[in-house]
């Protein structure tokens, strides 16, 4: 592949060989020196129209440890605010002959659309409410560390699956290895046709819980709700948030997960985002390897050869 615009798309064995590449990125990472030199001499620019802590620190973090040069373009203070669209800022950016462009945007399909006006290779680090891919691969090596194959594993994703695209790359790709995969939600953040993507759904914790063996919580995206239905915090937590005793019914030794940015007490309780269950620290973790693989993986594909 040239670009990683999804999870859709990729074949099992292609998530696989991105995971075995992440394990030695991790290795490299814990050591004294950091470095492996596959993209030295290459550009990589960030290009995010949406904030971002983790994964913008991560593939720059993942760029340099790999020897590129790593350029973080600052939209809130480029031409953007000035009017320029999307594809114009693209193709200027283009035009300094990049190698590969990383790019957030707020519009589902954006990425798709970008790559199609650029020379160089596209990787999608998220696109509205479409696709988070690099976030479901991280995700997917945190599981494997712990669980071992995915494959027969139960894994209940919960909360705002409408507004996240972390949740339909997981789907995806969990799907792909061989996972049950349940969503939990209220029906108000639940979309249409998520039957139609092979997950269970339920709308009661507990009984979608009962002997999961990775809880993945999601963020209450209130940002993205348009006003019609913004529920009220202590009623989400009360019925949806993650505490000890929703987490009682997943089966002993069942581990949580959240992609952050994390709401604490509204989709997840302090105690259970800190405890011994959780693997939230871990996934920032992976998300540098998993990052250093999928750069890795398209410096063999870059167009400049
Ligand atoms: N999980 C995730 O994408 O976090 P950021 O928005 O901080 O990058």
């Amino acid at each position: 592949h040239r670009h990683l615009l999804g999870i859709e798309g990729l074949q099992a064995e292609e998530i696989t060989a991105l995971l075995d590449l992440a394990e030695e990125a991790v290795e490299v990472s814990r050591q004294v020196e950091k470095k492996k030199a596959v993209l030295r001499g290459r550009t990589q620019i960030n290009l995010f129209f949406e904030s971002s802590t983790r994964t913008q620190s991560s593939f720059e973090l993942a760029g340099k440890r790999l020897g590129a040069d790593v350029m973080n373009m600052s939209v809130a203070s480029s031409s953007v605010k000035k009017g320029e669209t999307l594809i114009d800022t693209a193709i200027t950016l283009n035009a300094m002959n990049p190698d590969i462009l990383v790019v957030r945007h707020h519009a589902a399909g954006a990425v798709h659309l970008l790559a199609q006006k650029v020379g160089c290779s596209v990787i999608n680090a998220g696109d509205g409410a479409h696709e988070h891919p690099t976030q479901a691969l991280l995700d997917a090596l945190t599981i494997r560390r712990h669980k071992g194959p995915i494959h027969d594993l139960t894994v209940a994703i919960c909360g705002d699956i409408l507004h996240s695209r972390v949740a339909r790359s997981n789907i995806m790709l969990l799907n792909a290895l061989g996972a049950r995969v349940r969503c939990i939600g209220p029906s108000t953040l639940l979309p249409k046709g998520l039957d139609r993507l092979g997950v269970e759904i339920f709308t009661d914790m507990r009984a979608g819980l009962t002997d999961a063996d990775i809880v993945m919580m999601l963020r209450l995206q209130r940002e993205r709700m348009d006003g019609s239905f913004v529920p009220s915090v202590r009623e989400y937590f009360h019925f949806f948030g993650l505490d000890a005793e929703k987490l009682s019914f997943a089966k002993p030794g069942a581990l949580v997960m959240h992609p952050g940015p994390m709401n604490r007490g509204v989709e997840i309780d302090s105690a259970i985002a800190d405890g011994p269950q959780s693997l939230i620290r871990e996934q920032v973790e992976m998300g540098v390897a998993v990052r250093m693989a999928v750069l890795e993986a398209l410096a063999q594909n870059l167009p400049n050869g």
